[in-house]
Parts: C-alpha cells; sequence; structure tokens
C-alpha cells in the first residue's frame, strides 16, 4: 500500500529526491530502492540514479526498475566519467525542493533521510550532512591508514572551507535544492568530493548542520575510489586556489612534465659515462625517454578515466609522440620570433617551451585521450556507411 502516498499515485510531485551515482552497482540497484522505500514511507519521494553507461548493466536494471516504478528514474551518460558532475546531473533534474545524495552501495544509513527531511524542512538550515565525526557517528571497522587519510584529507578541506564541518569528505548529505543551485556555476565538478566543492563554491556561506550514522560495509560490487582521489583531491583543492583559471588537469600534466625533465637529465648523464656515445644521440634518447615516461605517466594519472590499454595503448604513444613533435615545431618557431631583434634568449626560450607544453597539453586531450575517442574499426564501419549511402543516393533515380 505504500505506492499510495507515493508521489505519482497522488499526483503530487516529490518532496525529496534522492540522487544515487552508479558505477558499476547493478547487484545493489534493486534492493535499494526497496531500502528507501521502507525508509521513505509515508513520505513524497523519487530516486534518479545517474550512471555513467556502465558495463555491467546498472543502467539497464534502474530502467527497469523504472518501468513499474515511476518514482525511479536514471540519467545515462555515455562517454562521460566522474561522480561530482554525476551529482550535479542528478540535482539539476529534480523538481523537488530537498534533493538527497548518496551512494548506491548501503554504505550510507538511508534510515537517517526521514531526519534529515525534517530538520531541512524546519528552514533554519540549508544542508544536512550525514557525518561520521560528530558524537553517534562511526566509521565502522576502517583501516587505521584509511581513517588516517581521510582525516588528513578532512584536515587539508577545513583550511579551504573553514573550521566547523566535521565531515567535508561525506558523500552523504541532504541539501535545499535551490542552495545547490546557486552555487552550480561556480562548482569545479572534480572527482569526488562534491560536499567540499559546495561549500568551496556557495556564492554564500551554507547554514549546515551534522547528523551522525555509522558508516556500513559496501554491499556489492567493489569500491571505485582509488589511490588516485588522492590527486583528484588536491586537483579541487588548486582549482579553488587558483580559482578556477587553470585547468586542474594541466596542473597535474605540467607536474609530470617536470619528473619529464627529471628523466631526460638522468639519461643525459648517464649516457655521457657510456663510452662511443655522442652528444646528440644522448640528448635524442634521453628526449625520447622523457616523452616515453610523460606519456605513461599521463595516461594513468592525468588521462586516467580515458586510460588507454592493449592496442589502444601503442597507438596513442604513436599519437602523442607525433603531437609532441609538432609541438616542437611550435616551441622554436614562437622563440624564434619572440626572440627576433632583441638579444636575451631566456624569455623567448621559455614562451616558446611554454607554448610547446600547451599544444602537447591541449591537441593529446583532444586526440590521444579523447572520452569520445572510436576504435579504428567503429571509424572504418562509420565510413563504410557512409560510402554506401552516397553510392546509394548516386544511383537512386530522379536525382537532380
Ligand atoms: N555516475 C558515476 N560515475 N558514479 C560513480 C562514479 C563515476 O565515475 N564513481 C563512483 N560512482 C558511484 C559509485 O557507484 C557509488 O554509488 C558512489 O559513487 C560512491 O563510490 P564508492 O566507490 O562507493 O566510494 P567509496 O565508498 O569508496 O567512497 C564514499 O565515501 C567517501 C567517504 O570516505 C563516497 O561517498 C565518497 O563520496 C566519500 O567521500
Ligand atoms: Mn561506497
Amino acid at each position: 500500500m505504500q505506492g499510495l502516498v507515493n508521489s505519482a499515485a497522488t499526483g503530487r510531485a516529490a518532496d525529496l529526491t534522492v540522487v544515487i551515482p552508479t558505477w558499476n552497482e547493478r547487484d545493489n540497484v534493486a534492493p535499494l530502492v526497496r531500502a528507501l522505500e521502507t525508509a521513505l514511507a509515508g513520505l513524497a519521494w523519487e530516486v534518479i540514479f545517474v550512471d555513467d553507461n556502465s558495463r555491467d548493466g546498472t543502467g539497464a536494471a534502474a530502467v527497469a526498475l523504472a518501468q513499474s516504478d515511476p518514482r525511479v528514474r536514471c540519467i545515462r551518460r555515455v562517454g562521460r566519467r566522474g561522480l561530482a558532475s554525476a551529482v550535479i546531473e542528478g540535482v539539476l533534474a529534480s523538481a523537488a525542493p530537498c534533493v538527497a545524495v548518496m551512494d548506491a552501495d548501503f554504505q550510507h544509513d538511508e534510515a537517517l533521510l526521514p531526519a534529515m527531511l525534517t530538520r531541512l524542512e524546519a528552514g533554519d538550515v540549508d544542508l544536512v550532512v550525514g557525518s561520521r565525526y560528530v558524537e553517534g557517528g562511526s566509521t565502522g571497522n576502517w583501516s587505521a591508514v584509511r581513517l588516517r587519510m581521510s582525516r588528513f584529507a578532512g584536515g587539508l578541506s577545513r583550511l579551504l572551507i573553514g573550521g566547523e564541518l566535521s565531515d567535508p569528505m561525506s558523500g552523504f548529505f541532504m541539501v535545499r535544492r535551490e542552495a545547490f543551485e546557486a552555487a552550480v556555476p561556480e562548482l569545479s565538478a572534480l572527482g569526488y568530493k562534491i560536499l567540499l566543492d559546495l561549500f568551496a563554491s556557495s556564492p554564500r556561506p551554507l547554514r549546515f548542520v551534522e547528523l551522525p550514522y555509522t558508516f556500513r560495509e559496501r554491499r556489492a560490487g567493489e569500491s571505485k575510489l582509488d589511490n588516485l582521489v588522492m590527486v583528484e583531491f588536491v586537483m579541487l583543492l588548486a582549482d579553488k586556489l587558483f580559482l578556477g583559471l587553470i585547468p586542474p588537469k594541466f596542473l597535474v600534466y605540467s607536474l609530470i612534465g617536470m619528473v619529464g625533465l627529471g628523466v631526460h637529465a638522468a639519461i643525459l648523464v648517464l649516457m655521457q659515462h657510456m663510452a662511443g656515445t655522442s652528444f646528440l644521440s644522448g640528448q635524442a634518447t634521453a628526449t625520447l625517454g622523457a616523452i616515453v615516461t610523460n606519456f605513461f605517466m599521463n595516461n594513468a594519472v592525468t588521462h586516467r578515466e580515458q586510460k588507454l590499454e592493449g592496442a589502444g595503448l601503442v597507438w596513442g604513444l604513436a599519437g602523442f609522440m607525433l603531437i609532441c613533435s609538432m609541438g616542437a615545431v611550435a616551441n622554436i618557431g614562437i622563440a624564434q620570433l619572440f626572440q627576433a631583434g632583441g638579444a636575451d634568449w631566456l624569455l623567448p626560450g621559455l614562451a616558446g617551451a611554454a607554448m610547446g607544453a600547451v599544444w602537447n597539453f591541449a591537441v593529446s586531450a583532444r586526440i590521444v585521450w579523447s572520452p569520445k575517442r572510436r576504435s579504428l574499426t567503429s571509424a572504418a564501419a562509420t565510413y563504410r556507411l557512409l560510402m554506401e549511402r552516397r553510392r546509394a543516393a548516386s544511383s537512386a533515380p530522379g536525382k537532380a
């Protein structure tokens, strides 16, 4: 009978939207909707899954539920990845005054939702955060390392947003939709830390309370958090620090470029002491070494969401080398242009190098690590189709 009080049955719009980003969570979708049904009995709620075209069929599982339950919807994003951006799109698809965000894996306690809603509807706060660190909350059984990392990241974040929030890393919160919408234009939408992003981006200070809950074990599937979340986190902090003026990926790319420089120097020094090597071959080998190092590091870190594997890796490396050679030509050209007339070498030289770096970054991001990258076979299939259409059109009768 629960269906009678839901928004669809009463024709009433939902008071609460629960936004759930998913990436390979097929087996959690249906149990989660049942758990929400129990926890939110008597309330007008809906759930929006935001799935990034998971390979395991999570999107299809959510759509199947939606076919028999109008409270369930699924936004499906193709060629995109990212928890924060998924959350943003989910919230923007809601028309409810209050929106909750939680994981699909039962780690966040859905039984807390009604209390969060009551607190939010009281009207004196914009945001209710589910916290593991206030009195009564707990991280469950986390390893000491994870606990320390989480605390450390929390401490860093508090430097950015001010001191009172105990759990800025939380992925479990409920917000007044208007308050969220006001911050959307300023959001970095990077990585995992949407709550921190929200606090740092809101045009006016967010009034919030924290309610305790215990972080549970994940139900099915595995965590998508890996060692690189720290990188994402630092990217988010940097983006806020540089006021969004420099693309965070370019910062990471530049840092990796420094590593490449180190590799270059190491190879040079090493080869100088090898018998029978010329400077030219040393410099060539060092350049190659630096490019290859940069390629693999960028593949693993900067562009991990479009990470190349298998044969793609070979093509990618070839493409990257080609792009970098063109970058070198641009570098020298620009430097020469700036240097013409003046006597100083350093500034024009660095300007050329900077140009080259920007070129390499921008072009390889578009071509080598494009989110819309097509495999050669599908490109060939598209081409064949085009040719067939042209043939059919030219042999069609009555053509002008
Ligand atoms: N659409 C989409 N796209 N969803 C994603 C993506 C993505 O790229 N990556 C992860 N998700 C979904 C997962 O399917 C899950 O529902 C939720 O986002 C959180 O991912 P988990 O893999 O379960 O993360 P976690 O449990 O390790 O981390 C959680 O706790 C942290 C606190 O320590 C998250 O809630 C974090 O936001 C939180 O900071
Ligand atoms: Mn989780």
